[in-house]
């Protein structure tokens, strides 16, 4: 085995008043039975998202495969992966929505905001989602932004309603 394999893991990604967070979490909870999902609600619910890089050092402590806690995080939809921008765009693909071009909707908002659904932009402002049914089917294509529909929304129109959001 080579030196570098021995060598313990490191975080270097791991932001330090974040880790300090989970730390804090760890001590407290990983000898209690269900320690897994009780670590990764809390890290949630202090932090607002379980981080890549807070995965592997979570997995690493409780010493748990880094694949099962991603499978934990990706079952269930309360838990989050990148922080939440400063507003959140949910685009709606409820049946009305759906067969009104909401597909198309959403590839326009990913191309012009250049991340995925699920993700947010590199400066923290939009988070892009995908929602069922507003009630404003009606309207339908809609979008919500914050609290704010927006119905009959054309591709075209993408850009010029966030602008609204500069
Ligand atoms: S399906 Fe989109 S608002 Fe009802």
């Amino acid at each position: 085995m080579s030196e570098t394999f021995n060598q313990p893991a490191q975080f270097t990604d791991l932001a330090p008043e974040h880790k300090l967070v989970l730390d804090e979490i760890l001590n407290e909870n990983k000898h209690k039975p269900g320690a897994t999902m009780l670590v990764l609600t809390l890290v949630q619910e202090r932090l607002g998202f379980v981080s890549l890089e807070m995965q592997q050092y979570l997995s690493q402590q409780l010493g748990i495969p880094l694949s099962h806690l991603y499978g934990v995080l990706t079952f269930y939809s309360s838990f989050r992966m990148h922080p939440l921008g400063r507003h959140k765009i949910n685009i709606c693909l409820g049946t009305a929505c759906y067969v009104r071009g909401g597909p198309t909707v959403v590839e326009k908002f990913q191309q012009v905001l250049g991340v995925k659904v699920g993700e947010t932009t590199p400066d923290n402002r939009f988070t892009l989602e995908i929602c069922r049914c507003v009630g404003a089917c009606s309207q339908a294509p809609v979008v919500m932004i914050d609290d704010d529909i927006t119905g009959q929304i054309n591709p075209q129109d993408v850009a010029k309603v966030l602008r609204k959001y500069a």
